[in-house]
């Protein structure tokens, strides 16, 4: 096994070999844990020390793509120097092959906050407040630190283990961003950044600042109220323009659809202030945190949101659905990233053969008029 010596050194180790020489892992179905937007998370061992690990594969064809699985690195070393461990993923390793990037971090075995939320038996805005406040807190430390998340959504936040009182991790620092050090924002000629139906309206004038993150954590705390995101599927499918308009429509959050009924006032108070369509009057996470509803944990504490539970099953499954989409929206890209590449050496092979057939036709030529 080789130490990389030509990539820019990492703050943990990192190989130059096969997975396989490393991490014991089987990249099959079987074995995949997870569904990201350039590969795939799959199970694994460490071979030395037995611990359980998960390996993000991310396959890497153009320059563009390993620079944004750079940053994704980077930006996890930043998250781990800074932020408490036992609140975001740890980054264990960094495996280079030729096609691909392996990013190796802690195993969350817990699974993510939808999948295990919904196996509750009972459920009330004090569990909601409790799970809440340990997210916010984690985008607290992050904002201290000046660093965005960027894509802040129920599939980004799992628990690490299976116990009772397991830690809520953050996951996902793709898209994260460190606004001290001015770095280079692999995704800026995207004209969007983060998750339709999460991400705040200004996302859509590619602006990103800490109100962003907020705003898409008030997204999460509405699902965490009632079920259901705060936009449908056929609201945000459209263009980037119908997206700004919809979200940046306080109209809209009047609450009094089937599912609020139930939701105290403290609690819709404060997702009304996240998700306000002007960021200058949003809360910040800071007022976030001190709000009453989070730091008395105040609200109809006791009552039982079964509807709520409900609707978790139907949003994991539509997750599980999405997830398979994307696998395939992922296989289409890569199969025409390859036949690119495919389609540019069979003309490369083409112009070299006609090419030397010229040169042959050209040196007998002057062969037959030298004679
Ligand atoms: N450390 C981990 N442990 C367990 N599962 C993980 C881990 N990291 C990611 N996953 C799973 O893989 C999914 C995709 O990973 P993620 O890093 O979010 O990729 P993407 O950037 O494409 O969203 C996650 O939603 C989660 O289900
Ligand atoms: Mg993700």
């Amino acid at each position: 096994m080789k130490k990389s010596s030509s990539v820019p050194e990492f703050s943990v180790p990192s190989f130059q070999c096969p997975l396989n020489d490393v991490y014991s892992v089987r990249e099959t179905k079987k074995h995949r844990i997870g569904q990201g937007q350039f590969g795939e998370v799959f199970r694994g061992k460490d071979k030395k020390t037995k611990e359980e690990v998960a390996c993000k594969k991310n396959m890497i064809f153009n320059r563009k793509m390993k620079e944004q699985v750079m940053h994704e690195i980077r930006m996890m070393e930043r998250v781990n120097e800074t932020i408490d461990s036992e609140k975001a993923v740890q980054l264990k390793a960094v495996v280079l092959n030729k096609n691909s990037i392996y990013i190796i971090m802690d195993a969350m075995k817990g699974g993510e906050l939808f999948y295990r939320l919904k196996e509750r038996k009972s459920y009330s805005e004090k569990d909601a407040s409790k799970i809440f406040k340990q997210v916010a807190s984690t985008v607290k430390q992050m904002h201290s630190n000046d660093l965005l998340h960027r894509d802040l959504k129920p599939s980004n936040v799992m628990f690490r283990d299976n116990t009772e009182n397991s830690d809520l991790v953050l996951i996902d620092f793709g898209l994260s961003l460190d606004m001290k050090r001015k770095q280079k924002d692999p995704y800026r000629d995207s004209p969007f950044v983060g998750t339709p139906g999460f991400a705040a309206p200004e996302a859509c004038d590619r602006k990103f600042t800490k109100a962003g993150d907020v705003y898409a954590l008030g997204s999460l705390l509405y699902i965490l109220l009632v079920g259901f995101p705060p936009f449908h599927s056929k609201q945000i499918n459209g263009s980037l323009d119908l997206y700004r308009k919809v979200t940046r429509n306080e109209e809209y959050f009047k609450m009094e659809t089937h599912g609020w009924e139930h939701v105290s006032a403290e609690a819709k108070h404060l997702v009304r202030r996240m998700l306000r369509g002007d960021p200058s009057k949003r809360y910040t996470i800071d007022q976030v945190l001190a709000h009453p509803w989070i730091a008395k944990n105040n609200g109809n504490s006791g009552k039982v949101l079964s509807n709520t539970v409900k609707n978790f099953v139907r949003i994991s499954a539509r997750q599980r659905f999405r997830g398979a989409i994307r696998a395939i929206i992922m296989m289409n890209r890569l199969r025409a990233l390859t036949s690119n590449t495919f389609v540019r050496n069979k003309r490369k092979r083409r112009d070299s053969k006609t090419n030397k057939k010229k040169k042959s036709k050209k040196s007998t030529s002057k062969k037959n008029s030298s004679r």
